[in-house]
């Protein structure tokens, strides 16, 4: 009998750590202990072999025992009947559930993406830099040391508590930083944020976000810099794109360009939007200068590379047909929410 009560008892804790999941697994659990050849009725046949006076405290222990095993059978039956495995639930797996608002990529991410994934067809690769950045990485390693007439040409914001730190004014930085630290060759594009600090109208902004190229190594032309480029060109804007190139300065770079494509908006016909002149400004590039090579301890008689820079916010505004700047960072979700794929 002490035998029979410690098996009844072992089985009493099987029953309770059974999961109910599923009508196969209650199947079972049904056959095992409620069938016919089943455990309950199994006990119920050691009857026989239980000592008279013990018969009565046995048959109760056995009938609560039966009880337990017929419970848990029925609830388990009734949770997959509602449509739930859990016991006693009311849950209605059959409704339709009720759907996430889900956000949308920023236009100009989708934008960046869009130039990002043509470059990384030429085997760029993406680095990012630091937004608050030291006067050697934004101007002097670029070539533009101290009181340099050119620093004028981007309004910088400084940061008052820590002199010779600013607001980055271009991605540059992130190329001195590759040129400091990786290993020749080097080719990447550097998205990110930058700031100036220019009063915010409907055409300009004090932070808008650039994508700047740069391509080191023995034996690069000022010839490789346009094919590339054309390439970006007629991936970005089609085929029959017409693309011009003028002379420009930049201290970084030497000989130094700015690139032009027709007018999207006259087809080159001239109007407002292109100042009547059928060009549109879309970048700046040209030959890393050689001084800004030696800053980042390259030797420029072994190694030359170019280099290319460019603003997202206006190509973006024209691309999908935007009249403001200032709509792209007032977080309106009901503006947001019309661009829903990429370009
Ligand atoms: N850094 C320049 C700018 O912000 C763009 C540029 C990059 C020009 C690389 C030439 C070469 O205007």
């Amino acid at each position: 009998m002490e035998q029979l009560l410690q098996q009844i008892a072992a089985y009493k804790q099987e029953i309770e750590q059974t999961a109910q999941d599923g009508a196969e697994a209650l199947e079972a659990y049904r056959i095992k202990f409620l069938g016919t050849k089943g455990i309950v009725k199994g006990l119920f046949t050691e009857m026989k072999n239980v000592d008279a006076d013990k018969k009565k405290e046995f048959g109760q222990i056995l009938n609560e025992f039966k009880q337990l095993a017929e419970n848990k059978y029925d609830t388990w039956k009734q949770g997959l009947e509602s449509g739930s495995t859990a016991a006693g639930s009311t849950l209605d797996v059959t409704l339709p559930g009720e759907p996430l608002p889900l956000g949308t990529r920023h236009p100009i991410n989708l934008f960046l993406n869009h130039v990002i994934s043509i470059f990384q067809r030429l085997g760029f690769s993406v680095a990012e830099g630091p937004e608050i950045e030291d006067d050697w990485h934004n101007f002097t390693a670029l070539n533009l040391p101290e009181h340099h007439p050119a620093r004028d040409m981007q309004d910088t914001f400084y940061i008052q508590q820590k002199p010779d730190y600013l607001l980055r004014t271009h991605t540059s930085n992130t190329q001195i930083r590759a040129m400091e630290t990786n290993p020749l060759p080097i080719r990447i594009i550097c998205p990110g944020r930058v700031y100036r600090n220019e009063t915010v109208s409907a055409r300009s902004h004090c932070f808008f976000h650039q994508i700047e190229g740069l391509y080191i190594d023995e034996n690069v032309s000022f010839a490789d810099l346009k094919q590339t480029l054309y390439f970006f060109v007629q991936e970005m804007y089609g085929k029959d794109i017409k693309v011009r190139f003028r002379p420009s300065y930049f201290p970084f770079t030497e000989p130094s360009a700015e690139m032009d494509i027709q007018c999207q908006i006259c087809g080159g016909e001239g109007c407002a939007v292109c100042k009547r002149t059928g060009w549109l400004e879309i970048l700046g590039c040209g030959m890393v200068h050689p001084k800004v090579l030696e800053n980042c301890k390259i030797d420029s008689n072994k190694y030359t590379g170019f280099a290319f820079g460019m603003g997202i916010e206006r190509p973006a505004l024209l691309k999908y047909g935007i009249n403001d700047i200032r709509l792209f960072s007032e977080n309106d979700v009901r503006f947001l929410r019309q661009f829903t794929s990429a370009i």
